[in-house]
């Protein structure tokens, strides 16, 4: 697997790759690694010949008190994880190389930006947007892979490659979990034992609710319930816990449609995002 850190070098092994002939596709990330990320890098081999994965730590998405400076970095033990599962071609530029001298564009994709997480984190999806409108721009791949675990994000990015027709195939992949339930975050290494304990209490409550909205209870009721689960289990600011479309993200009153169940709160200093799909009864 090449490590590449300049466009003028990336661009050169992608025309060797292109040149070989098949589908390229791309898993974007911040590195740190785990089997999350390397189930995107498994569908993306099932999806294209070949796959190129990044790992930049997109200063742009971090607010100025957010984690940027502590936020775990292990370029080498990432790189053998990708090279062993099967990766042509790691794109790792520092921030220089991502954004030179002059940098002076935001992509902003409103409406599904706008809300949940683009709320409690001003700024964050420009940020997002932005750096994934970049990678599109210098890998070109024809599919990109994105996890479900950041539900929010993949409609994000979906309207962009929509938006700006930038010809790129999005896939959703679903939220890989822990055997108790947790969902795999680069960020878990941040809680004690005691917060990672109390920690199941959010996809165990999101469970709760999905299966009691899906069976016909009412939504509000349901979601008042697992807010309460959580600050119970000590979650604390509890950010939303929210009724969507699964689609567009819009509010949603009785479920009348394919939704998911979204939730972000705080436990310690850590903050954790989680979300399940809830579909009506036939
Ligand atoms: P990062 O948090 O490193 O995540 C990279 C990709 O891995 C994202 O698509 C994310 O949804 C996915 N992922 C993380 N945990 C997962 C899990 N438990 N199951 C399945 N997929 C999981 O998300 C980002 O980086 C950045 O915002 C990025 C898209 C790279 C732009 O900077």
């Amino acid at each position: 697997m090449q490590i590449i850190r300049e466009t003028a070098a990336l661009r050169e092994a992608l025309a060797a790759l292109r040149g070989a002939g098949g589908t390229l596709a791309l898993v974007p990330t911040m590195g740190a690694l785990h089997a999350g990320h390397l189930a995107l890098v498994a569908a993306a081999r099932r999806r294209a010949d070949h796959v190129v994965a990044s790992i930049f730590v997109n200063p742009l998405q971090f607010a100025a008190h957010e984690d940027l400076s502590t936020y775990p970095r292990r370029e080498a033990s990432d790189a053998a994880l990708l090279e062993a599962e099967g990766c042509a071609l790691l794109w790792a530029p520092d921030a220089a190389a991502m954004y030179p001298q002059g940098f002076a564009t935001t992509v902003s994709v409103s409406g599904v930006s706008d809300d949940l997480d683009g709320a409690a984190r001003p700024g964050h999806f420009e940020g997002v947007a932005t750096v994934v409108a970049k990678l599109f721009g210098q890998v070109r791949p024809d599919v990109a892979i994105f996890g479900e675990k950041d539900y929010q994000q993949v409609c994000v990015i979906r309207r962009l490659a929509i938006d700006l027709d930038l010809g790129v195939e999005i896939i959703g992949v679903p939220t890989q979990r822990d055997a108790d339930g947790l969902a795999l975050s680069s960020r878990n290494a941040y809680l004690s034992d005691e917060e990672r304990l109390a920690a199941r209490a959010l996809p165990r409550a999101l469970g709760e609710a999905a299966r009691a909205i899906g069976a016909g209870e009412d939504v509000a009721e349901a979601l008042a319930k697992a807010s309460a689960r959580l600050a119970e289990a000590g979650f604390e600011p509890i950010d939303y816990v929210e009724l969507r479309d699964a689609a567009t993200l819009e509010t949603m009153d009785v479920l009348d449609r394919p939704a998911r169940i979204l939730a972000a709160a705080r436990i310690g200093r850590t903050r954790l995002i989680d979300n399940l799909p809830v579909q009506p009864s036939p």
